[in-house]
This record gives C-alpha cells, structure tokens and sequence, in this order.
C-alpha cells in the first residue's frame, strides 16, 4: 500500500486516484502523522503531495524527517519535492516570477523515473519557489528552461522528487511516470482492484460500528445507494435505511428507490414523506444558498426524529463523494456552492458520520456499485443533487412549479433514453427557470412558463461540456414539453460549460 502524505495541495485527491488507477492501494494522511503511525502502516511507498506554502515560511507543513530514514521509497510532488531538498542538505530558492501552466521540460530517460518516456515532454507547473541545489546523493534527472532541478533522485535510497504535477491530465506522462514509481522502483503489483476497496471498506465499518446501530441517508441516488450498500454487506440489519421523500424527488422516484432496497436488497427501510415539511419550510424562499441550507438542515432532523424513534442510533452514513467534499469548500478550496450533504450540517448534529465514498470520484463509485452487485440501471443512474427539484426551480418553490418541472424532466429523460444516449451524457434535465414568455397556441395568446433543458458530459462534474444531442431528439422533446405539459408554451437548450456555469442552475 501507498501512503499519500497530505500537504494541502489542491490535487491531493487526484494523486491518491491516479495510484488507484495503476491497481495499487493508498491511503491519504496528513503531514505531521508521526513515524510510528507510518511504520505501522507498513507502506511499500510514500508520496509527499503538494502545498501552497514555502518551506521558508512560518507554520510550514511539516513531516518528521525520520520519514526519509524508514528504507520507504518517497516521491515528492512539488512541495514535497522542495520539502525533501530542503530537508536532506539542499537549497530551496524563491523564484522572482513563478512558472504557472503547461511547460517542455527535459527528462533524463535513463532514469527509472522515465523509463518508456520521451526526453522532450510537456508537464504541469505551479510553483514559485524551486529547488537550486540538491541534496548530496541526488542527482538531476529532468529540468526546464526556468526550473534547474525539475526532477531528481537518489536511486540508491530510492528518494524521488518532481517539481511538476504528474497527477494533472496536463501532464501527458504523468500516469506512465507514476506507474514507474509504483512497479519499477517499488516493486508493487498493481493487483488491487475496486472489489479489494468495497472489502477494505466493509471490514472498517464493521470495526468501527461494532455492535452499534446505524442510520442511513438514502436517497436512491448512485452515491447513497452504494453507500447503503456497503454498509448493508458490513452490519446487516443493523443498519436502518431512512429515505427522506422530500417532496423535491423526480416522476416515479419515491416508489422505486422503496422497491429496490426493501424487496430486491431486503433492507431495514424506512420511507418518510416529509413533503409538507418540507415545502413548509421553503415556502417564499427564493436564495439558492438559502434554500440548501433549509434542505439540509430539515434532512437532519428527519433523520433525528426516526432515530429518536428507533432507540440509540450512533452513526449515519452518507453518500458523500469527493467532488462535494471540495465544492463545500476543503482547508485548501473556497466554497462554491453549499452541497446539501456537507456544508449544510447544523452543527449540532447528533450522529458520528460514516462517509465511505468520501475520497472517490463518480466514475469510481459506480465501479465499486458494480462489484457490489448493485443493478446495473441503478449504478449507471445520473447523478441527481440532494436538494432535488428544489435548486431547479429557480426561486420560491410552489407544489404548481414543482408538477411542471417534474412533468417536464421526465418527457426528456424519457427521450434521451429512446435515443440511446442514457449513459453518454452526465446528466440530463429539466428546470424552470420561473420565467413567463408570450406565446401563441391555437390562435391564442398565452403568457406560461419557459422550461430549460441541460444536459453535460463530464467525467466528474468538477467540469464538463455541454452535451451535443442531436437536434432531432431536442426537437422531439422540445414538442412534447410545449403538447403535453400545461403551463409551458417554451423550451431552451442551455449551452454553457462548466466553467463558468456549474450543472445545475442554483
Ligand atoms: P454543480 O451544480 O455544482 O454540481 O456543478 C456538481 C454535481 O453535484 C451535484 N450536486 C449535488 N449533489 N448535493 C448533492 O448530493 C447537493 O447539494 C448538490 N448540488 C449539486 C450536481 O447534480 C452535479 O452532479
């Protein structure tokens, strides 16, 4: 297994995804655990991440240098790699101008590092401080025309540093380079797999929860329901399922999330309809923010209130993935949006959180539903937001707006999937944009709602495109909405990318 060492750089994630995604376990921690801790660990390597700070400045992360000591091989990222300089007898020097964005760089292929990559490449950078000098040992296996030292190692410690990002797609043979790392210079396997994640991860629920009872968010979402799941295969009906039904939920979508996880999946299910509550609460609310705060609040309470009925409840569990982990904003990212699983928490809570998904992307989740057995429909279901119908009807939520995007979306979902095009597009969906328009039907004038589709591809909703669907299936759904749904007399494409828009419109 692979230790990530967390210096707070923005990527973090990425790197712990990319050794993942060469069949290798890791695991991310933060910079001062202490050598015991590793050593216990038992790591074949260890990864030093990036940082914002300099090794100069006060406060600066730091890991115990013993770290360097333990016959682990290290690669440093970035920081990491000024942090391993400075540490071991080098010099770090601040630059007057920092080196931002795609930049050629040299590499010495003879290097293990490069092995089976060109000498002329291209890579990622973000720094400003970089290492002048190197430590005794090491030597210099890659520079640019700004960064002297913008690889170098000591092979026979096995010590490793780049200055650029491996981890960052801009970085073409940055996943060849870490793979080198992995297999050549650490000998691991890559033998690991999603199915050895869902194993980990129900062994560590079944330690942590004990003989204790649980609680589960539920919401028939891909992320909830995997996490439901894992922790089903961990604790059994220890596990109560609470699925909130808000009121905010697509066409059909209460009874089929009932009927999947009580019949199929023969789970403790609990369906609550907190409608009136709900839309209660949101009643003359018109800021989004607002609005996810209300949800989130009101979901935590409902999950009180059935915990009080069901006896002493310790943990709850949620389907929080990293994409909402970073949106609500982490130590190192500005929040963007409050999703309704994170950053919406009262802060009186009453449950410890079980987060299993919390360090993976979508496309990694819906592997680990696959291993689980999880219906193939269900796994591949668009991600659909928490907050539900509420954050697609811009503004003050009325039962009326609420039937007219709910009508609306299910037309088009219905659509997209005659066309075959379910699984290449993200996500796909109507919303109102509480706007009225004039229009003319049957020689009348009419003033109705206009309905605004979106549909993105992405492969993790951090970005994404809108999706190019064929004008014929946009037409189709475009007359169906204006025939079949009252109150609506026009529809729009939305074409924008994400950034500068996010997916949803609030
Ligand atoms: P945005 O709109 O921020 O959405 O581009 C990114 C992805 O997250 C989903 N989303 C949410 N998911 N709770 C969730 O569980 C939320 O509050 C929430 N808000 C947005 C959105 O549908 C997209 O997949």
């Amino acid at each position: 297994m692979v230790l990530v060492i967390d210096f707070g750089g923005q990527y973090n994630q990425l790197i712990a995804r990319r050794v993942r995604e060469c069949g290798v376990y890791c695991e991310i921690v933060p910079y001062d655990y202490t050598i015991e801790k590793i050593k216990a660990k038992n790591p074949q390597a260890i990864i030093f991440t990036g940082g914002p700070s300099s090794v100069y400045a006060d406060n600066t992360p730091q890991a115990d240098p013993k770290i360097f000591e333990l016959g682990i091989p290290v690669l440093g990222i970035c920081y990491g790699h000024q942090f391993m300089a400075h540490n071991l007898g080098g010099k770090v020097a601040h630059a007057e101008a920092g080196e931002y964005g795609k930049m050629n760089i040299k590499l010495d292929v003879t290097s293990d590092l490069f092995s089976g990559i060109s000498h002329d490449e291209i890579c990622w950078m973000s720094h400003r401080d970089y290492v002048e000098k190197v430590p005794q040992g090491f030597k210099t296996i890659a520079f640019t025309e700004h960064t002297p030292v913008a690889a170098m190692c000591d092979d026979s410690r096995k010590l490793y540093g780049v200055q650029f990002h491996p981890e960052v797609e801009h970085t073409p043979f940055g996943q060849k380079m870490i793979q080198n790392f992995l297999f050549k210079i650490c000998g691991l396997k890559g033998d690991w797999t999603m199915s050895s994640f869902a194993q980990t991860k129900i062994a560590e629920i079944k330690k942590i929860v004990g003989d204790k009872k649980v609680l589960c968010a539920l919401s028939g979402g891909v992320d909830s329901s995997v996490a439901a799941v894992l922790v089903h295969k961990a604790v059994g009906k220890q596990l109560t399922c609470v699925f909130v039904d808000h009121g905010l939920l697509r066409k059909d979508e209460g009874d089929q999330v009932e009927h999947v996880f009580r019949k199929q999946f023969d789970m403790n299910l609990i369906r609550v309809n907190a409608k009136d509550r709900f839309l209660g609460k949101l009643a003359g609310v018109s800021d989004p923010e607002r609005k996810r705060k209300i949800i989130g609040e009101e979901f935590i309470r409902v999950f009180e209130a059935e915990a009080n009925k069901l006896g002493k409840i310790d943990y709850l569990v949620q389907g929080t993935i990293y994409p909402d982990v970073v949106e609500s904003g982490t130590k190192t990212s500005a929040t963007i949006k409050s999703h309704h699983n994170v950053g919406g928490l009262p802060e009186d809570i009453q449950f410890d959180l079980i987060e299993p998904l919390r360090e993976l992307f979508k496309d990694e989740v819906r592997a680990v539903g696959e291993e689980l057995g999880i219906p193939h429909d269900l796994v591949w279901r668009q991600p659909f937001p928490g907050p539900g119908l509420a954050i697609r009807v811009l503004g003050e939520i009325t039962e009326d707006k609420l039937a007219v995007v709910r009508e609306a979306d299910a037309i088009f979902r219905d659509e997209v999937a005659k066309a075959g095009l379910s699984e290449k597009i993200w996500q796909y969906f109507a919303c109102l944009p509480n706007i009225r328009s004039v229009g003319v039907m049957g020689d009348s004038r009419t003033y109705c709602h206009t309905i605004a589709l979106r549909a993105v591809t992405s492969s993790d909703a951090m970005t994404s495109e809108w999706a190019r669907i064929p004008y014929e299936v946009l037409d189709k759904v475009s007359r169906r909405i204006v025939n079949e749904v009252p109150g609506v007399n026009r529809v729009v494409y939305d074409i924008t990318s994400k950034p500068p828009a996010t997916i949803e419109w609030e």
